[in-house]
């Protein structure tokens, strides 16, 4: 009976692990398609901008910006850029932080 549990423990501890290991693979793909759908109008699908003025997520600018500066752009707007404070979360624009760096290589 004892030794059932500690199956049942060991399999299910297995599964939270398989579920950590392909969580960032999700990930990646929720923040491409928040890109598609939020972003990509000014910053064009592979991020080089051209519209309402912005830059080239691959320019050296953006690459000299730290990712905390980026999160701040994201969260808090600037210009033109629009704030998504309470529309996205954390997570989210963390997860579109790294999908912005990814564009840029
Ligand atoms: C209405 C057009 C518009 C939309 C929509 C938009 N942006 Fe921007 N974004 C801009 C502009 C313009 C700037 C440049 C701001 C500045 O430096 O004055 C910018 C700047 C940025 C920067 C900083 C890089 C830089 O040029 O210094 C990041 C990162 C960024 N946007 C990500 C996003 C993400 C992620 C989304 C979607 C959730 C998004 N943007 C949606 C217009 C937009």
């Amino acid at each position: 009976m004892k030794q059932l549990f500690i199956r049942a423990t060991l399999v299910t501890l297995l599964a939270v692990g398989i579920v950590a290991l392909y969580s960032p693979s999700a990930a990646a793909q929720d923040a491409a398609g928040t890109f598609k759908a939020k972003c990509a109008m000014c910053h064009g699908a592979d991020g080089k901008g051209g519209k309402m003025g912005t830059r080239d997520f691959a320019s050296p600018e953006v690459k000299a910006e730290t990712d905390a500066q980026l999160t701040v752009i994201i969260t808090k707007g600037k210009g033109k850029m629009p704030a998504y404070e309470g529309k996205l979360k954390d997570t989210e624009i963390k997860d579109l932080v790294a999908y912005v760096r990814s564009l840029a290589k």
